[in-house]
């Protein structure tokens, strides 16, 4: 008999003869001659209450069962006589998989997210990350749901790269070679390679060739700054179309969010029900607030003046030409305008080279998606097509021309405006379970100073 999944029984709404179901035993009561045993198996929030009486020949061994210890149970599916749950199993064989002594450390009392960071090898057996690691499958499978349903191609860019894309220097870099035998030209590749931090400079070729397409993998950051919302490997989407530019672009983000948003909360509700009870309070109001209203759109210079005239006192004092801080992100999506909003056309010398220039010739047409709790979410452009200004600005900001050779060639045959935007997927799982680090909603986190497991 093959094993079936506590969700998919727990959705059938029919009683069933043998059943055989296999999990973790969460908890354990005892009465006079029989125990109910609480089963998960991860493939859902519920327990399955397990009823094992003393008619089962190794009762005495299922007794002394302790939380952790794993099962296959064979048994009937009869209504659940008890309250609390709707359906229960029989049990006419208990078989006793894997023991854990009473020192597992799950035992039934809450554990602070702190602690449970200490053991990632053991937290996904918990309620809350079961939940967390749940949704963020679910999203991942809306990503390219989304995606597919308009025609996009999923393209795969390289992990190892010669490049820079963003210029902001925070490269992990890659060598065969032992520290002190450490030289470019004798190294692997026989020039300095990194871990990438963006697949945008690739997939802008693909676009060129196929339209729409977009990417999903892990991206790489030696940031050293020990924040909720960085790590230093996360999971980034790119999208990036032809023929558009950058208001068909925020269309695209606004759009995209939303219908994540919406997959989840149809998709995930026993277990967005636990972060809206336990971790979040606001969050079913967030969440409806992201589903059905429309994302405020300013440029940066209005930004600006919101945040001069606002009275707050800021960490970091607002002046023109600064790069907005999480503080400002934040007052304005959660204070000002208590919606999500895009701000648009940033000065060109905070932003990476390969951002359109605007007529104005002092911002680029860029635009950071910004959303309550979190900051920024998405960051995006059109990319500056024209071979002459995207070559001078090149040479401006310092950039070795001949490593780009081919970007700047793809300029000179049959260049299209075309446009692209960055989602951080770990942020996107924290915007719609309310987690509140980043730390939380990756199974196994890389940030400084951290890399067990
Ligand atoms: O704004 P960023 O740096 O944009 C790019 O990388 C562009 N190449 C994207 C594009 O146009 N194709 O990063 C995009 C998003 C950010 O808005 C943020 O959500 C996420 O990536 N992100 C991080 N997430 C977690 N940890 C970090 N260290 C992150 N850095 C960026």
């Amino acid at each position: 008999m093959n094993r079936t999944k506590i969700a998919r029984l727990l959705k059938s709404h029919a009683p069933a003869n043998d059943v055989l179901v296999k999990g973790w035993v969460r908890t354990k009561r005892d009465a006079k001659n029989f125990s109910f045993l609480e089963l998960n198996d991860g493939s859902c929030m519920s327990n399955l209450q397990i009823v094992a009486d003393e008619r089962l020949p190794n009762y005495d061994e299922v007794r002394k069962l302790l939380t952790g210890s794993s099962i296959a149970v064979t048994g009937r599916l009869v209504p659940s006589k008890g309250g609390g749950q709707q359906w229960e199993v029989q049990a006419s064989s208990v078989v006793l998989i894997g023991t854990a002594p009473d020192s597992f450390p799950l035992q039934k009392k809450r554990h602070s997210d702190e602690f449970l960071r200490t053991i990632a090898h053991l937290r996904p057996r918990t309620n809350k990350y079961g939940a967390a690691f749940r949704i963020r499958s679910e999203l991942a499978y809306a990503v390219h749901q989304f995606f597919h349903e308009r025609d996009f191609r999923y393209i795969h860019t390289p992990i190892l790269t010669a490049l820079d894309c963003e210029g902001a220097g925070e490269l992990f870099h890659v060598t065969t070679l032992p520290p002190q035998e450490r030289r470019p030209e004798a190294d692997f590749f026989g020039v300095e390679a990194n871990l990438t931090v963006s697949g945008q400079l690739e997939a802008e070729m693909l676009a060129l060739a196929l339209g729409d397409v977009y990417t999903f993998g892990p991206t790489f950051r030696a940031e050293n700054s020990n924040t909720r919302r960085h790590a230093a490997e996360f999971w980034m989407i790119e999208p990036e179309m032809s023929f558009c530019d950058l208001h068909e672009d925020m269309d695209l983000a606004e759009e995209m969010i939303k219908y994540l948003t919406s997959h989840v909360m149809t998709h995930c509700a026993d277990d967005l029900n636990l972060f809206a009870r336990f971790v979040d309070k606001n969050l079913p109001g967030r969440l409806d607030v992201l589903t059905r209203s429309a994302f405020e759109r300013i440029t940066y210079a209005e930004a600006i003046a919101i945040l001069e005239k606002s009275g707050e006192v800021f960490e970091y004092p607002v002046a023109q030409g600064m790069d907005l801080q999480s503080e400002h992100e934040r007052f304005l999506t959660e204070q000002y305008f208590k919606r999500p909003v895009i701000v648009h056309d940033f000065p060109k010398t905070i932003k990476s080279f390969y951002m359109r220039l605007n007529d104005d010739q002092q911002t680029v047409a860029s635009m950071d998606v910004l959303v309550a709790g979190i900051g920024e979410i998405i960051g995006g452009s059109q990319r500056e097509e024209r071979y002459d200004i995207l070559s001078a600005r090149m040479d401006q900001m310092g950039l070795a021309r001949e490593k780009y050779w081919w970007y700047l060639e793809s300029r000179q045959y049959g260049s299209v405006p075309h446009s692209g935007f960055g989602l951080g997927f770990e942020r996107m799982v924290m915007l719609v379970t309310g987690i509140s680090n980043i730390r939380d909603v990756i199974p196994f986190p890389r940030t400084p100073k951290n890399i067990d497991f």
